[in-house]
């Protein structure tokens, strides 16, 4: 897809990951970009148009559709992650709030959107997933929970939307070096790369972007079960069965059918 004189609409647009989405397809050439926000953002450029979007509040969400006729590329970058364990947590809300935010705030901008890509030509659809939508990493369970959630929901809407000529786009990443995961002390990639990579894919027609995929798999394989942090949370972590490492079928994740199919 040409995504040069394309209309664009970023939800979160405002910071981390969400500001370099907006720059990279300015970058591109893109003639307009809606920046989505819950808070409505100072812009400069003439081609950036703020727009007060907050992804869990549906009448944010049909006033952005009543605005924002023009796009032809939907980015749904909004994300919260609040370091929850899933039975350590001294509550659910947590939980509940990452589902409300990455599960059901991006599946009610896919469903209110579709009809506007579609009438626009078809055009791309990115869903911002994570290396975590693969597996549980228990420093942050119900994180990993919402965002295989969002996985499986970006696969079946892949699947609706194909006849009407949707891109629909899945971008993992381990830690980007964002507010998002400032608190963590571990290799991070670049958000400018992981834009780039993602504009690289709706060019090209990709459908999966693997955004740091040296980083998954050299870090990923290190990581087949859970360990300890300095710090003493744990972190990334795969568990096998029996607790032993490798003594399930695939628990290596470089043996993941993308990361086969990518490198
Ligand atoms: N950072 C990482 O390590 C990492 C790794 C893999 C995937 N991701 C994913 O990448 C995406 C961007 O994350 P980030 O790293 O840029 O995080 P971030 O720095 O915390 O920024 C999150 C963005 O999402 C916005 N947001 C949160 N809830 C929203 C809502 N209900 N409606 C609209 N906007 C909302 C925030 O708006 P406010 O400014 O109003 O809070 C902010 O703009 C997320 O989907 C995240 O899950 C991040």
């Amino acid at each position: 897809m040409n995504i040069n004189g394309s209309v664009a609409l970023v939800t979160g647009g405002n910071r981390g990951l969400g500001k370099a989405y907006v720059q990279a397809l300015l970058d591109a050439g893109a003639r307009k970009i809606y920046v989505g926000a819950r808070h409505l953002p100072e812009v400069t450029d003439p081609r950036l148009q703020p727009l007060k979007l907050d992804i869990t509040d549906a009448r944010d969400i049909a006033a952005a559709v009543e605005k924002c006729q023009d796009i032809n590329i939907l980015i749904n970058n909004a994300g919260v992650w609040y370091g929850s364990p899933l039975i350590g947590a001294a509550s659910m809300d947590s939980a509940r709030k990452e589902m409300e935010t990455n599960y059901f705030g991006t599946l009610a901008m896919c469903r209110a959107f579709a009809p506007t890509l579609k009438q626009n030509g078809g055009g791309a659809l990115v869903n911002m997933l994570s290396v975590v939508s693969w597996f549980t990493n228990p420093f942050g369970g119900s994180y990993s929970v919402s965002k295989a959630a969002e996985w499986a929901m970006t696969n079946g809407v892949r699947i609706e939307l194909r006849a009407q000529g949707t891109l629909v786009v899945g971008v993992y990443a381990g830690y980007i070096d964002t507010d998002m995961a400032a608190s963590i002390n571990e290799p991070k990639v670049r958000p400018e790369d992981v834009a780039a990579r993602t504009i690289e894919a709706i060019i090209a027609g990709d459908e999966e972007v693997l955004a740091d995929q040296k980083y998954l798999q050299t870090s990923l394989a290190e990581r087949s079960e859970p360990r300890l942090t300095p710090t003493g949370t744990p972190s990334i972590g795969r568990c096998s069965r029996s607790g032993t490492a490798g003594s399930r079928k695939h628990s290596n994740p470089t043996n993941h059918p993308l990361l086969m199919t990518l490198s």
